[in-house]
């Protein structure tokens, strides 16, 4: 099986970061770019702590299915446990996870990557999958550099 090359994905989104004006444009870019690249990521977005109410997560750009956990509560979901706690969550079987906040019937398995500025996790990029155990560890490196060049942006353009 030949392994996917990440890199050419990545290489696109830096170069869209250099240009990008606003972070709503640059988040776009990326779902697009990422959903389009990988299948088998059956939603792809982002959630973002709320500047007026960091104890919640809101929904930005994405592509998949409409979601109703448009607001999160920190306390609440997978999406919430990794911002809380700045931790990579993958979930394999998201049946066998309590916390787990259903978007849709069809997802088995689900990846939050938090995005840090200045160390602190102020939101993260969630992907699910209709298939079981479709993360693994090229997954994870991949979306953390996703999220590396999203916290820089943000370092660099403060919302
Ligand atoms: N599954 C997430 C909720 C977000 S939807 O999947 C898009 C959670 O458990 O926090």
């Amino acid at each position: 099986m030949s392994v996917f090359d990440f890199e050419p994905i990545l290489s696109n989104i830096r170069q869209f970061a250099d240009v990008a004006t606003d972070l709503a444009e640059l988040q776009e870019f990326c779902v697009s770019c990422i959903a389009e690249s990988r299948p088998h990521y059956n939603w792809v977005g982002f959630y973002m702590l709320d500047t007026n109410d960091p104890d919640v997560l809101v929904v930005g750009p994405f592509r998949g299915a409409p979601t109703e956990h448009v607001r999160i509560p920190v306390a609440q979901g997978i999406c919430g446990a990794a911002v809380a706690h700045g931790d990579v969550i993958i979930v394999d079987d998201v049946e066998a996870d309590p916390r787990y906040l259903a978007c849709s019937l069809e997802t088995k398995s689900e990846i939050v990557v938090p995005i840090r500025v200045d160390g602190d996790a102020i939101g993260e990029i969630d992907i699910d999958s209709h298939s079981r155990c479709a993360f693994g560890g090229e997954d994870r490196a991949f979306l953390e550099e996703c999220a590396a060049i999203i916290g820089h942006f943000i370092g660099q353009h403060p919302r």
